[in-house]
């Protein structure tokens, strides 16, 4: 059994036995702290958006730490459906779409929407093993948000390698508690409000240097090399490391985009 630091288990109001983590986590009391601290700012007209980077700033390297990454291939978003939809917008047509049949659907809807695309849905059990040199992308969580199945990530990064396989790999139900090498894949997707106890809306990317086929479509002005100063106009710099996280609309991306 894991026992948590007192001084962490002091974070957290709830009483023991909350196990609904997988659907929502709990806030620490600090979050809640600073959530109150910035609506009431919020409500008396005093809100000032540029203090917000600091944080931003903060839970990006955190969340590198995390997931054993560096803070330049991370970007922010607000839903995991977003980052599956840039994904599967990057995507040649007719490439051919590996996906767990019975996998979250935030995974699995953007794919199945876009009409340019040939996706094949297997049972999770047999994802690993399907995978083939006529497979361009699999799209897969680390583990099923339905039963806490959890996908043999080293297994799926060799495979992807010796056959040349793109991966996109969901890791909301992972970060935080399973050992995690993100650079092995090309993009993740997580959202936040789930084991990293953060609000919802709060997410993150990660782009792998070796995926120069994702584009940064959806990069909005936060992506700017000095995002209060670069507000309007071009250029947009491919190269800024600001290109280097992104909002919900994605408009940071990580620079290996
Ligand atoms: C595996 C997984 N991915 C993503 C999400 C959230 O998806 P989205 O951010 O698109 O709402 C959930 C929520 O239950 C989930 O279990």
């Amino acid at each position: 059994m894991v026992v948590l630091d007192p001084a962490v288990q002091a974070q957290f109001s709830a009483g023991p036995g909350y196990l609904n983590t997988a659907t929502v986590g709990l806030p620490p009391k600090m979050a809640v702290e600073d959530l109150r601290q910035s609506v009431a700012e919020w409500e008396a007209g005093q809100l000032d958006p540029a203090s917000f980077d600091k944080a931003v700033e903060r839970s990006v390297s955190a969340f590198a730490r995390i997931v054993r990454t560096q803070s330049t291939s991370v970007g922010i978003v607000g839903q995991v459906s977003i980052v599956s939809g840039l994904v599967a917008s990057c995507l040649p047509d007719g490439a051919r779409v590996l996906c767990a049949e019975e996998d979250f659907t935030s995974v699995l809807f953007p794919f199945l929407a876009d009409p340019r695309l040939d996706v094949r849905l297997v049972p999770l059990d047999r994802i690993l093993d399907s995978i083939g040199a006529d497979t361009d992308l699999v799209a897969v969580s680390a583990v099923q948000s339905a039963d806490g199945r959890v996908l043999d990530l080293d297994r799926l990064a060799d495979i992807a390698a010796e056959t040349n396989t793109r991966t996109y790999v969901d890791i909301t139900q992972a970060a935080g508690w399973l050992p995690l090498d993100v650079d092995r894949f090309d993009v993740t997707a997580c959202a936040a409000y789930k084991w990293l106890c953060a609000a919802r809306g709060s997410g993150f990317l990660t782009v792998s240097p070796s995926a120069d086929w994702l584009v940064p479509k959806y990069a909005g002005w936060y992506s700017g090399e000095d995002p209060w100063q670069s507000i309007y106009g071009p250029p947009l710099d491919r190269k800024s490391t600001r290109l280097n996280s992104s909002h919900t609309d994605i408009s940071r991306m990580p620079s290996s985009a």
